[in-house]
């Protein structure tokens, strides 16, 4: 089978701010009594603003303190924080090897797609200057589920124009490469203790269309492009 489409996740694999989320809801969480860490922060890689707030909430015994509005307004305070964090972004903050492969996977004429459940997903990848280098990104307003849920990555495949055996997904997060895999695409865990990817890398200096292209032969056959 061709290899016809690889889409990506946004924060923590095209960019360093699955970092900056963490730090805006763990000022959150301080205002309200919570106390959350890194290792908590991991299980809300992939997961909406709306939900991400509501596990935080869960965390900490107090899913049933607030109203809908409050919780709407603590979800607008930390978006208001991280949208401020995002300001230094440039291209010179994309994550190592992220450019290279790009512009691999674009001279092979296989399409490049985004799936990120971020609603500030847009200005981001027009401030690191790369907005140009998908074909498609799926509109994360008009999603309803969260990964694991495949919805995202279905949306992207359909954007595209390629059945999801036809194509590669790339997340740093465990929900993420469970959704890619409920979708069947092949998928690619970027870090630690993402034991479900059909291919591990340590970080994505390593993420190399040599790679993909090795890792897809393996798996689906002969590939056209290599
Ligand atoms: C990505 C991140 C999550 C974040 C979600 C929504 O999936 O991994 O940490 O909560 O996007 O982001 P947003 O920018 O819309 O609040
Ligand atoms: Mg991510």
């Amino acid at each position: 089978m061709m290899l016809k489409a690889i889409i990506f996740d946004l924060d923590g694999v095209i960019t360093d701010t699955a970092h900056l989320h963490f730090l805006a809801w763990q000022r959150v969480a301080v205002q309200i009594g919570i106390h959350i860490d890194e290792e908590f922060n991991a299980g809300l890689k992939g997961i909406s603003r709306m939900d991400s707030l509501a596990r935080i909430l869960r965390h900490g015994g107090k899913e049933k303190a607030y109203s809908q509005a409050e919780c709407v307004q603590l979800a607008q305070t930390k978006n208001t924080l991280y949208v401020e964090s995002l300001k230094g972004l440039t291209r010179d903050s994309l994550l190592p090897g992220i450019a290279q492969v790009l512009a691999d996977i674009r001279e092979a004429n296989v399409r490049i797609g985004l799936a990120s459940v971020s609603l500030n997903a847009p200005a981001i990848l027009k401030a690191l200057e790369i907005d140009r280098a998908f074909d498609f990104c799926a509109d994360a307003s008009r999603i309803q589920h969260s990964k694991p849920h495949p919805e995202i990555f279905l949306a992207a495949c359909a954007g595209l124009d390629v059945t999801p055996e036809q194509a590669i997904g790339i997340e740093d997060a465990q929900a993420g490469v469970a959704a890619i895999n409920a979708a069947r695409m092949l998928s690619v865990g970027i870090g630690d203790d993402l034991f479900d990817a059909g291919l591990r890398l340590s970080s994505t200096d390593e993420l190399t269309w040599h790679c993909l292209t090795d890792f897809w032969h393996a798996a689906r056959g002969p590939n056209r492009h290599q």
